[in-house]
């Protein structure tokens, strides 16, 4: 059993050959991969890939903070009313901070996000959080939720082991690996070492971040193999055990039967 926790398989990226990406997924072994929206332009195709790879392949809603701009109310709109429509949604995602392309919009992700991890509390859901270059303010908006029962995947975490440890901090929360841990001058490797495996899941962020080998091309959820063969590397276990235990923890977080 091999889950991946994050991919992007409704991306266009993957539109010319997706029954060849899913057959090599589960070629690779893979049981579930779990899908996370980014706007209102991408719902379609993404319960469109989910409907056709039902019992393999499951969406999640929510508006990344990269798109969040002018029009983030009527977004807020579309995310408001997808949860409030019968649906299969198994989590918020992926929603959070992102000030390394724009810090223009900053007021307004705050709002996005805050807005959608209430909306997670009130259904019942995980989040899925995407941080890059805003580990404080992620920080600071969660920490009054730390005895709330909210639960949720740090995604991409490529930070330090002092942010690692202040994350494990919100108990309820994964921390997802992906590719970068492969990387040459990734520390990721090491900071690992302080993280309980018990609080790891993987994850492809298909089609980006490809592992080592492969570095450099699309990446695809098949691919999760060669960031579990790290990762076990690094806890010292064999794959086959990293790889139950981390689909173990996935499939706790999104609140699926084995
Ligand atoms: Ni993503």
């Amino acid at each position: 059993m091999l889950v991946d926790s994050h991919s992007h398989l409704f991306l266009e990226e993957f539109a010319e050959d997706l029954p060849q990406v899913m057959q090599r997924a589960r070629d690779a072994g893979l049981s579930h991969i779990f899908m996370p929206n980014i706007d209102s332009t991408t719902i379609e195709p993404l319960l469109s890939v989910c409907t056709a790879y039902k019992g393999f392949c499951f969406p999640m809603i929510g508006l990344h903070p990269t798109s969040v701009n002018d029009s983030y109310e009527k977004e807020l709109e579309v995310v408001a009313r997808q949860l409030a429509s019968p649906n299969e949604y198994v989590a918020i995602g992926e929603i959070g901070l992102d000030l390394y392309w724009d810090k223009t919009f900053l007021k307004e992700q705050l709002l996005v996000f805050e807005k959608q991890i209430e909306w997670a509390l009130e259904y019942h859901l995980p989040i899925v959080i995407h941080t890059r270059e805003a580990f404080d303010y992620i920080y600071k908006v969660l920490e009054p939720y730390k005895e709330t029962g909210l639960t949720g995947i740090f995604h991409s975490f490529t930070g330090t082991s002092e942010e690692v440890a202040r994350l494990l901090e919100f108990t309820g929360f994964m921390i997802g690996i992906n590719g970068v841990v492969t990387f040459k001058k990734s520390q990721l490797p090491e900071v690992l070492k302080d993280v309980p495996l018990a609080r790891v899941v993987l994850e492809t962020d298909s089609p980006y971040l490809t592992p080592a080998p492969n570095r450099g091309k699309r990446n695809e959820s098949a691919y999760l193999k060669d960031t579990l063969i790290k990762v076990a590397e690094v806890y010292q276990m064999s794959p086959e055990l990293v790889a139950e235990a981390t689909s173990e923890n996935a499939l706790k977080v999104f609140g699926m039967p084995k």
